[in-house]
Order: C-alpha cells, then sequence, then structure tokens
C-alpha cells in the first residue's frame, strides 16, 4: 500500500491499525474540511474511499496528498443529480454541502439543492447498494434556541425565509427524507448532527475561527459582532471524526449531537486567538449579524452512552495547531489558508 501522508498532525489524529473487513465506502463533500479529514482517516484505516465532490466550496487541495494512493478516487460530480456507481458500496457518509455562512447568503439555490436532491440522490445509492447511511446534519437544526445545552430532543425555531434558511431548512429537510427511508424502505441511515468543527486543514473562508486566525495573523482588527457575549463551542477536526467514524459503525438510527460542549464567548476567543497567534490586532465591535445565534452548546450525553465518544482536544491546544498550520500555509500559499477556489 502507498504511504499515506495526512495534511492534519498525525499526532492528534492517529490513524490506528487497518480496520477489518476493508470496506468500499463513499464520501460526498469529501474534498471539503471535514471530508477530507474524514477520507484520510478512513484511507489511513485500510478502506477504500470514492469521494464525490463538484468543488463548489473548496479545492482539491485538501485531499491531494490521497490521489497517489490506490484506495482513492475522486470523483468530480454534482451530488444533486443522480450517480451510478459499480461496484457494491459498504456504505455513504453524506456531508456535501457547503458549509461556509456567506455562501447562505450568495447561493442559497446550490445549499438548498444539494440537501435537498443531493441527499435523495445519496440516499437512492444507499438502497440501491443496500449499505448504510450517514447524513451529516447540523445544529442548525435547532435554529435560534434557548434550550442549553442542546439536547437531541430539542425542536428548535427555524426561520423557513431567513437569510441562513437555504442551509437550515435544507439541513431539517434532508433529516427528514432521511428517516422517510428508513422508515418506509428499511435503508439503513443514522444522523450526525454536527457542532462547529474547527482545525488544520480549514479554508479561509466566512466562519468565526479561520477569519479570526487569518486576521490575528495579518495583524488586522477581529471584528466580534454585537457584544461578543453570544457563546459557541468548538470541536477540533480530529476529534470530530472518531466521532463520526464511531456513529457510522454503531447500529443507531436516531439523531446524535457530535460536538464539543465547552463553551466560550465570541469575545473570549477573539482574545484567545490573539494571545495565541501573539498578534498585535487589535478587537473592533461590528453591528450583529442578522439570523446570528445567541448560544450553540451540544448536549453529548447521547453519543458518550452510546459510542463512548467525547472531545477530548482541548480548545486552546486545538487553536494552537491549527494556528501553527494557518502560518505555515500563508507562508506556502499566496492568499493564505487554503482558498475555496473553483467558488462560482
Ligand atoms: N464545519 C462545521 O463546523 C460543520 C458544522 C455543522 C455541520 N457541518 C456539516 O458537515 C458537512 C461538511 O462540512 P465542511 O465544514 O467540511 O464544509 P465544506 O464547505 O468545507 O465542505 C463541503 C464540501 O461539499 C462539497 N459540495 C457542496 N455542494 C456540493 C454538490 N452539490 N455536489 C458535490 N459536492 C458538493 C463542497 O465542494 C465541499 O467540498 C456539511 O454537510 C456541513 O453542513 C459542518
Amino acid at each position: 500500500m502507498t504511504d499515506v501522508t495526512s495534511c492534519n498532525d498525525p499526532a492528534a489524529t492517529s490513524p490506528g491499525p487497518p480496520e477489518e473487513p476493508s470496506l468500499r465506502l463513499l464520501v460526498s463533500g469529501g474534498a471539503g474540511f471535514i471530508g477530507a479529514h474524514l477520507c484520510d482517516l478512513l484511507v489511513r484505516r485500510g478502506h477504500q474511499v470514492l469521494c464525490v465532490d463538484n468543488l463548489f466550496s473548496s479545492s482539491a487541495r485538501g485531499v491531494e496528498h490521497l490521489l497517489r494512493h490506490e484506495s482513492f478516487t475522486l470523483i468530480d460530480h454534482d451530488v444533486s443529480k443522480p450517480l451510478a456507481v459499480e461496484p457494491t458500496l459498504n456504505g455513504v457518509l453524506h456531508l456535501a454541502t457547503a458549509a461556509d455562512p456567506q455562501l447562505f447568503r450568495t447561493h442559497p439555490v446550490e445549499i438548498a439543492r444539494a440537501a435537498a436532491l443531493g441527499t435523495a440522490a445519496m440516499l437512492d445509492l444507499a438502497r440501491e447498494h443496500g449499505c448504510r447511511f450517514l447524513l451529516a446534519s447540523s445544529d442548525a437544526v435547532y435554529g435560534d434556541s434557548l434550550e442549553r445545552p442542546l439536547a437531541e430532543h430539542c425542536q428548535g425555531a427555524v426561520d423557513p425565509v431567513g437569510p441562513r434558511s437555504a442551509y437550515d431548512e435544507g439541513k431539517r429537510f434532508a433529516e427528514s427524507l432521511t428517516v422517510a427511508y428508513q422508515v418506509q424502505w428499511g435503508v439503513d441511515t443514522v444522523i450526525a448532527r454536527i457542532f462547529h468543527t474547527y482545525g488544520e486543514g480549514m479554508p479561509s473562508d466566512g466562519r468565526l475561527v479561520p477569519t479570526y486566525i487569518a486576521n490575528a495573523l495579518q495583524g488586522a482588527p477581529l471584528i466580534v459582532r454585537g457584544t461578543g457575549q453570544q457563546t459557541r463551542a468548538f470541536c477540533h477536526i480530529s476529534d470530530l471524526g472518531e466521532g463520526i467514524l464511531a456513529l457510522f459503525r454503531s447500529a443507531h438510527h436516531g439523531p446524535v449531537n457530535l460536538g464539543d460542549p465547552r463553551e466560550i464567548s465570541v469575545l473570549a476567543l477573539a482574545r484567545m486567538i490573539i494571545d495565541l497567534a501573539k498578534s498585535t490586532s487589535r478587537i473592533q465591535f461590528g453591528e450583529p449579524l442578522e439570523g446570528d445565534r445567541r448560544s450553540r452548546c451540544p448536549d453529548i450525553t447521547l453519543a458518550t452512552r452510546l459510542l463512548g465518544w467525547r472531545p477530548r482536544v482541548a480548545l486552546e491546544d486545538g487553536l494552537r495547531k491549527t494556528i501553527a498550520w494557518a502560518s505555515a500555509a500563508a507562508a506556502s500559499a499566496p492568499g493564505g489558508m487554503l482558498p475555496a477556489e473553483r467558488r462560482p
């Protein structure tokens, strides 16, 4: 087997021994931030990976190191269109939806189509191959819920016509469709409700952590919207990857929260990044963002009980690694951290 060099920190993402049996898995959105990490982890554990991505919100750079590996294939394909795959798959992990909030506003049609038509096409594939299907859903299904922490039974408050609705409602519909395929046609499905994730390999898009890191590295102001007292909870990519794989391997069907429950205010996050980057940047307060959440914190009791999973990487340690990676990426690629090159 060809050697694989991970884009992520090998110390943070121990590949572990190869898993038996070796599975043939399709990862949609596999060139994106989480997808690339997952493909890397799967290949290093001895599985065959078919990465399906139209590079809408990513570039192939995240999986470049896997392209020479015999167990990895990249297919340039829009998941909202049907896809025929041979030979038989043992699993479909459906991650294809852009997660950059800037795109929710500028490309809501692509976002909603990927969530609705893309999920239908990937579920059809899992049904045809008689294999397990994992949906990468999101804490966005909870909307601006006042409950804290958020457990899987919370029903949320989502605006169906707001600036984020293509994504938020798209994820809600994708969950409904996933459950429908399981109930009516017996497809073996499971739903991962992913909360904010960050780490090495993250593109410099409109998401909070890469934006703050990019600004801190350039000495530019870090813009804190509103009072900055709104809270978030960030999970390191290495922890999330293990959580997704554990959930995929489980026999569970219902939604399961995957995230780090350790909360931090946006203002404290900005200060921490400035400190860790040893930056001269200042904090600047801006207008609150329309549709912004007041708090975001997962209740991971179910994931811990079912999977024995909980995040291990402390935010400060994960940020230190991410800053080091971003700084190296900025030095080697003009324009900074991995850019989303093929955005229309
Ligand atoms: N990163 C987070 O903090 C987070 C939080 C909650 C949920 N999620 C979910 O996890 C999944 C992956 O997130 P990410 O952070 O890697 O996002 P990302 O934007 O980095 O990656 C998404 C990938 O999907 C691809 N894609 C989008 N539309 C497509 C289409 N129509 N056909 C084929 N490929 C398409 C993109 O090109 C990209 O490679 C998404 O479903 C997202 O909603 C992520």
